[in-house]
Protein backbone atom coordinates (compact mmCIF):
# COMPACT_ATOMS: atom_id res chain seq x y z
CA UNK A 1 0.00 0.00 0.00
CA UNK A 2 0.96 3.45 -0.79
CA UNK A 3 2.56 5.45 2.02
CA UNK A 4 2.14 9.04 2.32
CA UNK A 5 4.00 11.26 4.13
CA UNK A 6 3.34 15.85 5.18
CA UNK A 7 6.30 17.14 6.30
CA UNK A 8 6.28 20.73 8.02
CA UNK A 9 9.50 22.50 8.41
CA UNK A 10 10.36 25.19 10.57
CA UNK A 11 13.99 26.73 11.20
CA UNK A 12 17.11 27.66 9.36
CA UNK A 13 18.49 26.34 6.24
CA UNK A 14 19.76 22.90 7.72
CA UNK A 15 16.50 21.99 8.73
CA UNK A 16 14.90 22.69 5.19
CA UNK A 17 18.07 20.80 3.84
CA UNK A 18 17.00 17.65 6.54
CA UNK A 19 13.71 17.71 5.43
CA UNK A 20 14.88 17.69 1.94
CA UNK A 21 17.08 14.41 3.02
CA UNK A 22 13.90 12.69 4.72
CA UNK A 23 11.67 13.14 2.13
CA UNK A 24 14.32 11.56 -0.73
CA UNK A 25 14.89 8.94 1.50
CA UNK A 26 11.58 7.97 2.58
CA UNK A 27 10.50 8.24 -1.47
CA UNK A 28 12.84 5.35 -1.76
CA UNK A 29 11.21 3.62 0.61
CA UNK A 30 8.07 4.41 -1.53
CA UNK A 31 6.59 6.83 0.00
CA UNK A 32 4.70 9.86 -1.88
CA UNK A 33 4.78 13.42 -0.36
CA UNK A 34 1.45 15.53 -0.20
CA UNK A 35 1.27 18.90 0.91
CA UNK A 36 -2.27 18.42 2.74
CA UNK A 37 -2.16 17.15 6.23
CA UNK A 38 -5.31 15.49 5.86
CA UNK A 39 -3.99 13.05 2.85
CA UNK A 40 -0.96 11.53 4.87
CA UNK A 41 -0.69 8.69 6.89
CA UNK A 42 2.37 9.86 8.18
CA UNK A 43 3.23 13.18 9.77
CA UNK A 44 6.30 14.82 10.87
CA UNK A 45 7.40 18.17 11.92
CA UNK A 46 10.73 19.28 11.55
CA UNK A 47 11.54 21.53 14.17
CA UNK A 48 13.55 24.47 15.49
CA UNK A 49 14.81 25.37 19.23
CA UNK A 50 16.52 28.67 18.52
CA UNK A 51 13.72 30.94 19.98
CA UNK A 52 10.34 30.12 22.57
CA UNK A 53 8.30 31.33 19.81
CA UNK A 54 9.23 28.68 17.42
CA UNK A 55 8.90 25.47 19.98
CA UNK A 56 5.56 27.25 20.71
CA UNK A 57 4.72 27.18 17.02
CA UNK A 58 5.72 23.31 16.70
CA UNK A 59 3.11 22.59 19.73
CA UNK A 60 0.18 24.44 18.59
CA UNK A 61 0.78 22.72 15.64
CA UNK A 62 0.75 19.29 17.57
CA UNK A 63 -2.63 20.27 19.46
CA UNK A 64 -4.38 20.95 15.95
CA UNK A 65 -3.13 17.37 14.85
CA UNK A 66 -4.48 15.85 18.38
CA UNK A 67 -8.09 15.39 16.30
CA UNK A 68 -6.62 13.98 13.50
CA UNK A 69 -5.04 11.38 15.21
CA UNK A 70 -8.09 10.78 17.55
CA UNK A 71 -9.29 10.06 14.61
CA UNK A 72 -7.35 7.93 12.38
CA UNK A 73 -5.10 6.48 14.98
CA UNK A 74 -2.79 4.22 12.48
CA UNK A 75 -1.36 7.40 11.41
CA UNK A 76 1.91 8.21 13.01
CA UNK A 77 2.79 11.62 14.34
CA UNK A 78 6.84 12.38 14.34
CA UNK A 79 8.64 14.99 15.86
CA UNK A 80 11.90 15.71 14.55
CA UNK A 81 14.68 17.91 14.23
CA UNK A 82 16.40 20.41 17.41
CA UNK A 83 13.19 20.38 19.22
CA UNK A 84 13.03 16.60 19.50
CA UNK A 85 16.80 16.67 20.59
CA UNK A 86 16.07 19.13 23.57
CA UNK A 87 12.83 18.29 24.83
CA UNK A 88 13.18 14.48 23.89
CA UNK A 89 10.62 12.48 25.96
CA UNK A 90 9.17 15.22 27.40
CA UNK A 91 7.38 15.49 23.93
CA UNK A 92 5.47 12.17 24.78
CA UNK A 93 4.66 14.08 28.35
CA UNK A 94 3.30 17.32 26.28
CA UNK A 95 1.89 15.50 23.47
CA UNK A 96 0.97 12.28 24.46
CA UNK A 97 -0.12 11.21 20.85
CA UNK A 98 3.24 11.50 19.10
CA UNK A 99 4.84 8.39 17.53
CA UNK A 100 8.13 9.12 17.21
CA UNK A 101 10.96 11.50 18.35
CA UNK A 102 13.64 11.62 16.44
CA UNK A 103 16.83 14.11 17.20
CA UNK A 104 18.99 15.86 14.05
CA UNK A 105 21.69 13.03 14.64
CA UNK A 106 19.72 9.91 14.03
CA UNK A 107 17.70 10.77 10.93
CA UNK A 108 19.16 8.08 9.22
CA UNK A 109 16.70 5.76 11.25
CA UNK A 110 13.60 7.42 10.53
CA UNK A 111 12.39 4.36 7.99
CA UNK A 112 13.27 1.37 10.16
CA UNK A 113 11.68 3.50 13.08
CA UNK A 114 8.54 3.98 11.23
CA UNK A 115 8.53 0.20 10.49
CA UNK A 116 8.92 -0.80 14.09
CA UNK A 117 6.28 1.58 14.92
CA UNK A 118 3.65 0.11 11.77
CA UNK A 119 4.50 -3.31 13.54
CA UNK A 120 3.32 -2.81 16.89
CA UNK A 121 6.43 -1.76 18.81
CA UNK A 122 4.95 1.21 19.91
CA UNK A 123 6.60 4.44 20.51
CA UNK A 124 10.03 5.13 19.23
CA UNK A 125 12.56 7.55 20.50
CA UNK A 126 16.01 8.15 19.33
CA UNK A 127 18.43 11.21 20.21
CA UNK A 128 22.29 11.90 20.29
CA UNK A 129 24.02 12.46 23.62
CA UNK A 130 24.42 15.25 25.92
CA UNK A 131 27.72 17.36 25.20
CA UNK A 132 28.39 15.69 29.01
CA UNK A 133 27.16 12.17 28.79
CA UNK A 134 30.54 10.14 27.72
CA UNK A 135 33.90 11.14 25.96
CA UNK A 136 34.01 13.74 22.64
CA UNK A 137 34.32 11.02 20.80
CA UNK A 138 31.06 9.26 21.72
CA UNK A 139 29.36 11.73 21.80
CA UNK A 140 30.57 13.13 18.46
CA UNK A 141 29.79 9.71 16.94
CA UNK A 142 25.82 10.12 18.53
CA UNK A 143 25.32 12.85 16.26
CA UNK A 144 26.01 11.78 12.64
CA UNK A 145 25.42 14.08 9.53
CA UNK A 146 22.55 12.67 7.26
CA UNK A 147 23.30 13.07 3.54
CA UNK A 148 22.28 10.29 1.90
CA UNK A 149 20.22 11.41 -1.40
CA UNK A 150 19.68 14.72 -3.33
CA UNK A 151 15.95 15.41 -4.13
CA UNK A 152 15.45 18.05 -7.02
CA UNK A 153 11.70 18.16 -6.13
CA UNK A 154 11.84 18.92 -2.68
CA UNK A 155 13.43 22.11 -3.67
CA UNK A 156 11.95 26.14 -3.80
CA UNK A 157 14.38 26.50 -7.25
CA UNK A 158 15.11 23.78 -9.31
CA UNK A 159 18.44 25.50 -10.06
CA UNK A 160 19.65 26.29 -6.16
CA UNK A 161 20.59 23.70 -3.60
CA UNK A 162 21.92 24.02 -0.02
CA UNK A 163 24.96 21.62 1.22
CA UNK A 164 26.34 20.32 4.54
CA UNK A 165 30.17 20.77 5.10
CA UNK A 166 29.73 20.61 9.13
CA UNK A 167 27.33 19.82 11.57
CA UNK A 168 27.03 20.57 15.10
CA UNK A 169 28.49 24.06 16.57
CA UNK A 170 31.52 24.31 19.14
CA UNK A 171 31.49 27.94 20.26
CA UNK A 172 28.75 27.83 22.79
CA UNK A 173 27.87 31.81 22.60
CA UNK A 174 25.72 31.90 26.29
CA UNK A 175 22.11 32.61 24.66
CA UNK A 176 22.28 29.20 21.99
CA UNK A 177 21.18 26.40 22.19
CA UNK A 178 22.59 25.03 19.36
CA UNK A 179 25.77 23.26 20.36
CA UNK A 180 23.29 21.03 22.99
CA UNK A 181 21.30 19.99 20.01
CA UNK A 182 23.12 19.89 17.07
CA UNK A 183 26.24 18.73 19.19
CA UNK A 184 30.00 19.14 18.62
CA UNK A 185 31.34 20.88 15.35
CA UNK A 186 32.25 17.97 13.02
CA UNK A 187 33.27 18.86 9.03
CA UNK A 188 32.61 16.43 6.64
CA UNK A 189 35.11 14.64 4.53
CA UNK A 190 35.84 16.93 1.57
CA UNK A 191 35.61 14.05 -0.78
CA UNK A 192 32.09 13.49 -0.03
CA UNK A 193 31.20 17.61 -0.10
CA UNK A 194 32.49 17.06 -4.30
CA UNK A 195 31.18 14.23 -4.89
CA UNK A 196 27.68 15.68 -3.85
CA UNK A 197 28.60 19.15 -5.13
CA UNK A 198 28.32 17.31 -8.50
CA UNK A 199 25.59 15.02 -8.18
CA UNK A 200 23.94 19.00 -7.64
CA UNK A 201 25.58 20.04 -10.86
CA UNK A 202 24.35 16.68 -12.70
CA UNK A 203 20.77 17.18 -11.51
CA UNK A 204 21.05 20.97 -13.07
CA UNK A 205 22.21 23.10 -9.83
CA UNK A 206 23.26 26.21 -11.04
CA UNK A 207 23.75 27.78 -7.21
CA UNK A 208 24.55 25.85 -3.93
CA UNK A 209 25.03 27.12 -0.87
CA UNK A 210 27.55 25.69 1.91
CA UNK A 211 25.63 25.13 5.07
CA UNK A 212 27.32 25.46 8.63
CA UNK A 213 26.78 26.37 11.85
CA UNK A 214 30.01 28.48 11.82
CA UNK A 215 31.08 27.66 8.04
CA UNK A 216 33.95 29.44 7.68
CA UNK A 217 35.24 27.22 10.84
CA UNK A 218 35.39 24.49 8.71
CA UNK A 219 38.49 22.29 8.64
CA UNK A 220 39.14 18.30 7.89
CA UNK A 221 42.16 17.05 8.94
CA UNK A 222 43.62 14.02 7.51
CA UNK A 223 46.92 12.79 7.81
CA UNK A 224 49.38 15.89 7.10
CA UNK A 225 46.54 17.49 4.89
CA UNK A 226 44.25 20.30 6.14
CA UNK A 227 41.56 21.35 4.14
CA UNK A 228 40.03 24.73 4.74
CA UNK A 229 36.94 26.51 3.35
CA UNK A 230 38.74 28.50 0.81
CA UNK A 231 40.20 24.80 -0.69
CA UNK A 232 37.31 23.73 -0.72
CA UNK A 233 35.62 26.14 -2.78
CA UNK A 234 38.57 26.28 -5.06
CA UNK A 235 38.07 22.35 -5.98
CA UNK A 236 33.91 23.21 -6.32
CA UNK A 237 34.80 26.45 -8.29
CA UNK A 238 36.25 23.66 -10.86
CA UNK A 239 32.63 21.94 -11.50
CA UNK A 240 31.54 23.13 -14.77
CA UNK A 241 27.89 23.82 -14.95
CA UNK A 242 27.42 25.10 -11.19
CA UNK A 243 27.91 28.86 -11.75
CA UNK A 244 27.58 30.63 -8.09
CA UNK A 245 28.47 29.59 -4.94
CA UNK A 246 27.62 30.63 -1.62
CA UNK A 247 28.46 29.98 2.34
CA UNK A 248 26.40 30.88 5.30
CA UNK A 249 26.42 30.91 8.25
CA UNK A 250 30.08 33.06 9.67
CA UNK A 251 31.69 33.47 12.63
CA UNK A 252 33.36 36.82 12.69
CA UNK A 253 37.26 35.48 14.57
CA UNK A 254 37.61 32.82 11.76
CA UNK A 255 37.04 35.17 8.58
CA UNK A 256 40.71 34.65 7.64
CA UNK A 257 42.43 36.21 4.70
CA UNK A 258 42.85 32.95 3.00
CA UNK A 259 38.79 32.53 2.27
CA UNK A 260 38.73 36.01 1.90
CA UNK A 261 41.24 36.43 -1.15
CA UNK A 262 39.42 32.86 -2.46
CA UNK A 263 35.69 35.15 -2.24
CA UNK A 264 37.99 37.93 -4.04
CA UNK A 265 39.20 35.59 -6.97
CA UNK A 266 37.08 33.34 -7.67
CA UNK A 267 34.11 34.99 -9.90
CA UNK A 268 31.54 32.10 -9.00
CA UNK A 269 31.62 32.76 -5.10
CA UNK A 270 29.19 35.58 -4.74
CA UNK A 271 30.32 38.72 -3.30
CA UNK A 272 28.31 38.25 0.12
CA UNK A 273 28.94 37.74 3.55
CA UNK A 274 26.58 36.44 6.32
CA UNK A 275 28.84 37.17 9.50
CA UNK A 276 26.66 37.96 12.32
CA UNK A 277 27.64 40.36 15.35
CA UNK A 278 24.92 40.10 17.38
CA UNK A 279 25.70 43.12 19.48
CA UNK A 280 27.39 46.27 19.26
CA UNK A 281 28.60 46.66 23.00
CA UNK A 282 31.74 45.12 23.84
CA UNK A 283 30.34 44.43 27.48
CA UNK A 284 27.41 42.59 25.65
CA UNK A 285 29.77 40.26 23.63
CA UNK A 286 31.53 39.43 26.32
CA UNK A 287 28.86 38.38 28.39
CA UNK A 288 27.26 36.11 25.24
CA UNK A 289 31.33 34.96 25.09
CA UNK A 290 31.35 35.98 21.03
CA UNK A 291 35.15 36.05 20.97
CA UNK A 292 35.70 39.32 19.43
CA UNK A 293 35.21 42.83 20.66
CA UNK A 294 33.09 45.54 18.95
CA UNK A 295 36.77 46.87 17.46
CA UNK A 296 37.91 43.49 16.34
CA UNK A 297 34.48 43.32 14.49
CA UNK A 298 34.88 46.43 12.58
CA UNK A 299 38.56 45.26 11.59
CA UNK A 300 37.54 42.29 9.95
CA UNK A 301 34.87 44.59 8.06
CA UNK A 302 37.36 47.05 6.84
CA UNK A 303 39.29 43.83 5.94
CA UNK A 304 36.17 42.41 3.69
CA UNK A 305 36.25 45.84 2.29
CA UNK A 306 39.53 46.04 0.94
CA UNK A 307 39.66 42.30 -0.26
CA UNK A 308 36.22 42.05 -2.06
CA UNK A 309 34.96 45.06 -3.79
CA UNK A 310 31.47 45.59 -3.43
CA UNK A 311 30.53 42.78 -1.40
CA UNK A 312 27.53 42.96 0.48
CA UNK A 313 27.70 41.93 4.45
CA UNK A 314 24.45 41.25 6.03
CA UNK A 315 24.21 40.03 10.05
CA UNK A 316 22.06 39.26 13.01
CA UNK A 317 21.26 41.03 16.11
CA UNK A 318 19.81 39.98 19.26
CA UNK A 319 18.18 42.84 21.17
CA UNK A 320 17.00 42.89 25.27
CA UNK A 321 19.74 40.30 26.07
CA UNK A 322 20.63 40.06 29.92
CA UNK A 323 21.87 42.83 31.32
CA UNK A 324 21.52 45.31 27.94
CA UNK A 325 21.05 48.72 28.97
CA UNK A 326 19.93 52.01 26.48
CA UNK A 327 23.70 52.41 26.46
CA UNK A 328 24.86 49.16 25.41
CA UNK A 329 21.61 49.00 22.61
CA UNK A 330 22.68 52.74 21.49
CA UNK A 331 26.25 51.04 20.37
CA UNK A 332 24.59 48.45 18.53
CA UNK A 333 22.47 51.47 16.53
CA UNK A 334 25.62 53.26 16.41
CA UNK A 335 27.42 49.87 14.35
CA UNK A 336 24.25 49.32 12.23
CA UNK A 337 24.97 53.04 11.30
CA UNK A 338 28.28 52.65 10.36
CA UNK A 339 28.62 49.22 9.12
CA UNK A 340 26.04 49.37 6.33
CA UNK A 341 24.56 45.63 6.38
CA UNK A 342 22.73 44.58 3.29
CA UNK A 343 20.32 43.50 5.52
CA UNK A 344 19.88 42.19 9.13
CA UNK A 345 17.73 39.69 11.07
CA UNK A 346 16.93 41.36 14.68
CA UNK A 347 15.48 38.62 17.46
CA UNK A 348 14.83 39.84 20.98
CA UNK A 349 16.25 37.73 23.58
CA UNK A 350 14.59 34.40 24.46
CA UNK A 351 15.94 32.26 27.37
CA UNK A 352 16.72 29.07 26.10
CA UNK A 353 17.29 26.22 28.91
CA UNK A 354 20.20 24.59 28.70
CA UNK A 355 22.67 27.14 27.84
CA UNK A 356 25.04 29.16 30.08
CA UNK A 357 22.46 32.46 30.03
CA UNK A 358 19.56 30.64 31.45
CA UNK A 359 21.99 29.41 33.96
CA UNK A 360 24.33 32.18 34.99
CA UNK A 361 22.18 35.34 33.91
CA UNK A 362 19.10 37.33 34.63
CA UNK A 363 16.53 37.81 31.61
CA UNK A 364 16.31 40.96 33.16
CA UNK A 365 15.46 43.40 29.93
CA UNK A 366 11.63 43.69 29.65
CA UNK A 367 9.53 42.07 27.08
CA UNK A 368 8.03 45.75 25.85
CA UNK A 369 11.61 47.30 26.03
CA UNK A 370 12.97 44.24 23.59
CA UNK A 371 10.24 44.27 21.17
CA UNK A 372 10.41 48.73 21.26
CA UNK A 373 14.30 47.93 20.58
CA UNK A 374 13.62 45.19 17.58
CA UNK A 375 11.73 48.20 16.05
CA UNK A 376 13.81 50.68 16.25
CA UNK A 377 16.65 48.63 15.36
CA UNK A 378 14.82 47.51 12.15
CA UNK A 379 13.45 50.73 11.20
CA UNK A 380 17.47 52.21 11.65
CA UNK A 381 18.31 48.82 8.90
CA UNK A 382 15.34 49.58 6.87
CA UNK A 383 16.53 53.04 6.12
CA UNK A 384 19.97 52.18 5.05
CA UNK A 385 18.70 49.30 3.26
CA UNK A 386 16.25 51.89 1.45
CA UNK A 387 19.15 53.94 0.33
CA UNK A 388 21.76 51.73 0.10
CA UNK A 389 19.55 50.16 -2.65
CA UNK A 390 18.62 53.35 -4.80
CA UNK A 391 22.69 53.29 -6.14
CA UNK A 392 21.09 50.21 -8.07
CA UNK A 393 19.01 51.80 -9.99
CA UNK A 394 20.49 52.16 -13.67
CA UNK A 395 22.10 49.22 -13.38
CA UNK A 396 21.98 46.12 -14.83
CA UNK A 397 23.05 42.70 -13.29
CA UNK A 398 22.86 38.98 -14.03
CA UNK A 399 20.07 37.30 -12.09
CA UNK A 400 19.60 33.85 -11.03
CA UNK A 401 15.56 33.21 -11.53
CA UNK A 402 14.12 31.69 -8.45
CA UNK A 403 10.71 31.47 -8.85
CA UNK A 404 7.47 33.23 -9.13
CA UNK A 405 7.14 36.35 -6.93
CA UNK A 406 5.24 36.13 -3.76
CA UNK A 407 2.40 38.14 -5.57
CA UNK A 408 2.73 36.11 -8.67
CA UNK A 409 2.00 32.94 -5.83
CA UNK A 410 -0.90 34.55 -3.89
CA UNK A 411 -2.52 35.55 -7.18
CA UNK A 412 -2.30 31.81 -8.08
CA UNK A 413 -3.81 30.72 -4.58
CA UNK A 414 -6.72 33.35 -5.01
CA UNK A 415 -7.41 32.16 -8.64
CA UNK A 416 -7.21 28.24 -7.64
CA UNK A 417 -9.84 29.41 -4.61
CA UNK A 418 -11.88 31.14 -7.02
CA UNK A 419 -11.94 27.99 -9.33
CA UNK A 420 -12.28 25.68 -6.54
CA UNK A 421 -15.70 27.74 -5.25
CA UNK A 422 -17.52 28.06 -8.68
CA UNK A 423 -17.25 24.29 -9.52
CA UNK A 424 -17.17 23.26 -6.31
CA UNK A 425 -14.80 20.64 -7.43
CA UNK A 426 -12.20 19.18 -4.91
CA UNK A 427 -8.28 20.29 -5.56
CA UNK A 428 -6.27 18.19 -7.77
CA UNK A 429 -4.32 14.89 -5.72
CA UNK A 430 -0.92 16.64 -5.14
CA UNK A 431 -0.79 20.70 -4.62
CA UNK A 432 2.75 20.78 -5.86
CA UNK A 433 2.44 23.88 -8.37
CA UNK A 434 4.60 23.26 -11.70
CA UNK A 435 6.06 26.12 -13.34
CA UNK A 436 3.24 26.48 -15.86
CA UNK A 437 0.68 26.51 -12.91
CA UNK A 438 2.10 30.16 -12.13
CA UNK A 439 2.05 31.65 -15.70
CA UNK A 440 -0.76 33.81 -16.54
CA UNK A 441 -3.06 33.49 -19.64
CA UNK A 442 -0.72 36.16 -21.73
CA UNK A 443 2.57 33.37 -20.38
CA UNK A 444 4.20 36.96 -18.69
CA UNK A 445 4.61 36.37 -14.86
CA UNK A 446 6.04 37.94 -12.33
CA UNK A 447 9.09 36.39 -11.57
CA UNK A 448 11.79 36.80 -8.39
CA UNK A 449 15.52 36.81 -8.40
CA UNK A 450 18.65 37.28 -6.83
CA UNK A 451 21.47 39.13 -8.04
CA UNK A 452 24.94 37.80 -7.39
CA UNK A 453 25.30 39.65 -4.02
CA UNK A 454 22.22 38.69 -3.16
CA UNK A 455 19.97 41.49 -3.36
CA UNK A 456 15.92 40.67 -4.31
CA UNK A 457 15.07 41.23 -7.47
CA UNK A 458 11.22 41.45 -9.33
CA UNK A 459 10.82 41.78 -12.68
CA UNK A 460 8.28 40.13 -15.81
CA UNK A 461 9.16 37.05 -17.56
CA UNK A 462 8.64 33.76 -18.74
CA UNK A 463 7.52 30.73 -16.66
CA UNK A 464 10.39 28.91 -18.58
CA UNK A 465 13.50 30.98 -17.31
CA UNK A 466 12.54 30.00 -13.46
CA UNK A 467 16.57 28.60 -12.85
CA UNK A 468 17.63 30.02 -15.66
CA UNK A 469 20.11 33.47 -15.55
CA UNK A 470 18.73 36.71 -16.99
CA UNK A 471 19.98 40.21 -17.23
CA UNK A 472 17.63 42.69 -15.14
CA UNK A 473 18.09 46.48 -15.22
CA UNK A 474 16.59 48.02 -12.45
CA UNK A 475 14.61 51.01 -12.81
CA UNK A 476 13.31 51.00 -8.92
CA UNK A 477 14.17 50.51 -5.24
CA UNK A 478 12.93 49.81 -1.76
CA UNK A 479 14.35 48.53 1.35
CA UNK A 480 14.05 45.15 0.15
CA UNK A 481 13.78 44.71 -3.40
CA UNK A 482 15.33 46.06 -6.72
CA UNK A 483 12.54 46.06 -9.36
CA UNK A 484 13.57 45.69 -13.07
CA UNK A 485 13.02 44.37 -16.27
CA UNK A 486 14.59 41.63 -17.90
CA UNK A 487 16.99 43.11 -20.90
CA UNK A 488 18.51 39.80 -22.42
CA UNK A 489 16.69 36.65 -21.91
CA UNK A 490 19.37 33.89 -21.10
CA UNK A 491 23.25 34.46 -20.19
CA UNK A 492 25.31 31.34 -21.48
CA UNK A 493 27.55 29.38 -19.40
CA UNK A 494 30.51 30.40 -21.65
CA UNK A 495 30.36 33.98 -19.36
CA UNK A 496 32.31 31.40 -17.24
CA UNK A 497 34.78 29.81 -19.43
CA UNK A 498 37.29 31.53 -17.88
CA UNK A 499 40.69 32.45 -19.73
N1 LIG B 1 17.35 34.33 21.49
C1 LIG B 1 17.22 35.15 20.43
N2 LIG B 1 17.89 34.99 19.29
C2 LIG B 1 18.75 33.97 19.22
N3 LIG B 1 19.57 33.57 18.23
C3 LIG B 1 20.23 32.47 18.65
N4 LIG B 1 19.86 32.15 19.90
C4 LIG B 1 18.94 33.07 20.28
C5 LIG B 1 18.20 33.29 21.46
N5 LIG B 1 18.34 32.49 22.53
C6 LIG B 1 19.71 34.29 16.96
C7 LIG B 1 21.15 34.75 16.72
C8 LIG B 1 21.61 33.81 15.65
C9 LIG B 1 20.33 33.56 14.89
C10 LIG B 1 20.32 32.37 14.02
O1 LIG B 1 19.37 33.42 15.90
O2 LIG B 1 21.11 36.07 16.24
O3 LIG B 1 22.61 34.37 14.83
FE1 LIG C 1 24.94 29.38 18.33
FE2 LIG C 1 27.16 30.87 18.66
FE3 LIG C 1 27.30 28.41 17.52
FE4 LIG C 1 26.16 30.42 16.18
S1 LIG C 1 28.32 30.32 16.84
S2 LIG C 1 25.34 28.30 16.39
S3 LIG C 1 25.17 31.58 17.82
S4 LIG C 1 26.69 28.88 19.64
Amino acid sequence: MEKTLYIETVGCQMNMLDSEMIVAELRQQGYRVTTRISDADTIFFNTCSVREHAEEKIYSALGKVRQIKQQHPDKIIGVVGCMAQKDQDGIFHRAPFVDLVVGPGQLRQIPQLLERIRQGAGRQLEVGLGRKDASLEIVKRSHETFDPLRDPTMRNSPAQAYLRIQIGCDKFCTYCIVPMVRGPEQGRPPEQILAEARTLADQGCKEITLLGQTVNSYRYRNGDTTTRLSDLIYQIHEIAGLRRIKFVTNYPKDMTNDLLQAVAELPKCSPYLHVPVQSGSNRILASMKRGYTVEEYRDMVDRIRATVPNSAISSDFIVGFSGETDADFQQTCELVRDMRFKNSFIFKYSVRPGTKGAELLVDDVPMDVKRQRNQELLALQNAICEEDNQAFVGQTHEILVEGPSKRARQQQAAEEQAAMESTNASTPESQELTESDYEMSDGIVQLVGRTHCDRIVVFDGMARQVGQFVQVSVHEANAHTLFGTVVTREVGPELYQLA
